[in-house]
């Protein structure tokens, strides 16, 4: 029997969604709280005046009372070889892509760079207090193997895949449809179900594939129904507009992927902006999720997700940062962005409901809920503990909050990186202690 370790703190977590009313029951606060951690997954959470009476005297317990312990972030949408080109002035999508991104992209073709990159992308989520991340690669199987054996060795849940991309990019950027679909095959067999690892089939967008690559990526999906489908949908209006160009035959954005049989669970697709209605409840029917970035939308001045929509019919939503589109890799910077652009929709976000984006609602976006997102028994102990001791302004605000959504709400819009003191994958420090 592996032995059990405690951490004590300010402990906060979701146990459903709140939706719009911000059902209170949602969340389960303990101010004086014990997480309990045997064999990397989560024993009991409760009252440490409770759980401590049957703890065995050789517990090691971690004090953290000073501090919050929430269930890690989880990033439903960020590209890793794009953090060289995070902040890249001025252009809109489009321009964006093919005067910052492909050049960015282009390097990772070769395995120590993408090696290099990989690493210090997963110590920054780490350091962000991100412990799972949907992960775009590039074009090059390469930049696959690179994320995934990074992530392998720090023991993290990470999806990932290939891009998939034949034409409207740079040739050397290009693969084909037959390249595309084996490469992919050969990294799906490779990495899907090692440790904590799954493969995403991860076409770029439509208008970087031809009817010919989307068929094969849906022959590949529909073999590997248990696999991921990672894409772009109707970010800009310009995108939009080229895609009704370039299939002319479907009668939607969304359509172009249900056509192609790339619309269904486990499938995840970031921005979801400019969509018809009936866009929206396709998705929601078919299962398929929604990365909501709004540090992206706002930077690429791309347009304000409709939140409200999305939940009115049902569709599952997670939070992305959508790096380097998106500026920061943290989740409370990205939640204090997705509650100033839903303001510009009259939608304010409440603390609760932003915590659950970013945990627990993630983990349904990627159908993880059984392993990730909350503190219930038996999930895996992935978790981050914020200390605002270091922070007078927090501290300050902090002691002046009257109640956990208040407290939990200026925690979010003051928070960034400095606020994470360590953070946990399954129950072990993920970060070099501190000096
Ligand atoms: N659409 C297609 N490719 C990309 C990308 O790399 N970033 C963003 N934000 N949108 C895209
Ligand atoms: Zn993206």
């Amino acid at each position: 029997m592996s032995e059990l370790s405690a951490f004590r703190g300010k402990i906060v977590h979701c146990l459903r969604d709140p939706g719009v009313a911000s059902d209170s029951g949602a969340v389960e606060y303990f101010s004086d709280g014990l997480l309990l951690v045997r064999n990397g997954h989560v024993a009991e959470v409760g009252p440490a005046a409770k759980l401590l009476q049957n703890l065995s005297e050789d517990c090691s317990i971690t004090d953290c009372k000073q501090s919050w312990i929430l269930p890690g972030f989880i990033d439903c949408h960020v590209h890793y070889p794009q953090l060289d080109i995070i902040a890249s002035y001025g252009e809109r999508l489009l321009d964006w892509l093919n005067t910052y991104t492909y050049p960015a992209e282009a390097h990772f073709g070769d395995a120590a760079y993408a090696h290099e990159t990989a690493e210090f992308f997963l110590d920054e989520l780490l350091r962000n207090g991100t412990t799972s991340a949907m992960v775009f690669a590039t074009v090059h199987p390469e930049s696959v193997d690179a994320i995934f054996a990074s992530a392998q060795r720090r023991h993290m849940r990470l999806w990932s895949g290939k891009v998939l991309m034949d034409r409207h990019c740079p040739d050397s950027l290009q693969d084909n449809p037959v390249t595309g679909y084996d490469d992919s095959l050969a990294l799906l067999e490779r990495w899907h179900g090692q440790d904590r690892l799954q493969y995403a089939i991860t076409p770029r967008f439509a208008p970087t594939s031809s009817h010919q690559q989307l068929t094969a990526a849906g022959r590949l999906a529909d073999k590997h129904p248990d696999v991921y489908i990672h894409s772009h949908l109707a970010e800009s209006q310009a995108e939009v507009a080229w895609v009704a160009e370039l299939f002319p035959d479907q009668v939607s954005y969304v359509g172009v992927y249900e056509h192609y049989g790339l619309l269904r669970e486990r499938s995840i697709y970031a921005h979801c902006l400019h969509l018809e209605d009936t866009g929206v409840n396709a998705m929601a029917a078919s299962g398929a999720a929604m990365a909501f970035c709004p540090s992206s939308n706002l930077f690429l001045g791309s347009g304000l997700f409709d939140l409200e929509r999305a939940a009115a019919a049902g569709a599952r939503v997670g939070l992305g940062t959508d790096v380097g589109g998106g500026t920061s890799l943290n989740m409370l910077r990205t939640i204090g962005d997705a509650y100033k652009a839903l303001q510009l929709r009259g939608q304010p976000l409440s603390a609760i409901r932003a915590l659950y984006l970013a945990t627990l609602g993630a983990a349904e976006a990627l159908y993880a809920d059984d392993k990730l997102g909350n503190f219930q028994r038996g999930k895996e102990a992935d978790f981050v503990v914020l200390n605002t001791q270091n922070r007078p302004l927090v501290n300050r605000r902090l002691t002046r909050a009257d109640n956990l959504s208040e407290a939990l709400f200026a925690l979010m819009i003051l928070g960034d990186d400095r606020l994470v003191r360590q953070t946990y994958v399954l129950g072990e420090p993920a970060l070099p202690l501190p000096a």
